[in-house]
């Protein structure tokens, strides 16, 4: 279950209500998917085959064309990050730039953990919202954002667009962002 920290405070939102109440709070769309629908061998295996992928995507299709046919996606994958991705430092280092996309940024998480930091309204500022399996999260179009790995360094996520263009990073310069 997600988990957020607010990087002003120190403060740790946790439970599913709070997190589903703050995230509301931020137009920050969350929803959670049963990841034990997965079969075990699918579950935290982050060496996929393109069979493995499809199949993930199966296991949670109803739930994928729900999210689509109420907020307009057209088009879903699958992606992997772990130490053996090729580039993967460079990858993550263009990651931890905070940008925007001209679309919402929608991920469900099914294996692994990531963590989006998203700019929030004036009160809050920049928080951390730590994803793990299940978890379903959209960043508004247009809101600063970036995506990063926990120290475990692994993810498996589903990635639905509305454009595939629409995922192409704008860079938010921010004085208000601290590292
Ligand atoms: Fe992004």
């Amino acid at each position: 279950m997600a988990k957020i920290k607010v990087r002003n405070t120190g403060e740790w939102i946790e439970g599913e209500e709070n997190v589903r109440s703050f995230l509301e709070k931020q137009t920050v769309l969350y929803e959670h998917w049963d990841p034990t629908k997965l079969p075990e061998r699918l579950q935290e295996n982050f060496d996929l085959s393109a069979e493995d992928k499809n199949e993930i995507l199966s296991t949670f299709g109803d739930e994928i064309k729900d999210l689509a046919q109420r907020r307009g996606y057209r088009t879903w994958d699958i992606v992997v990050l772990t130490e053996q991705t090729p580039n993967i430092e460079e990858l993550l280092k263009k990651f931890e730039q905070v940008h925007t996309h001209t679309e919402d940024e929608v991920r469900a998480i099914t294996a692994g953990e990531g963590i989006f930091i998203i700019k929030g309204d004036d009160s809050v500022g920049y928080f951390d919202v730590v994803l793990s399996p299940g978890d379903v999260i959209s960043v508004p179009e247009g809101n600063p954002h970036f995506f990063t790995l926990t120290d475990a360094r692994k993810v498996v996520a589903v990635r639905l667009f509305i454009e595939t263009e629409g995922w192409i990073a704008h860079p938010f310069e921010d004085p208000a962002f601290v590292k």
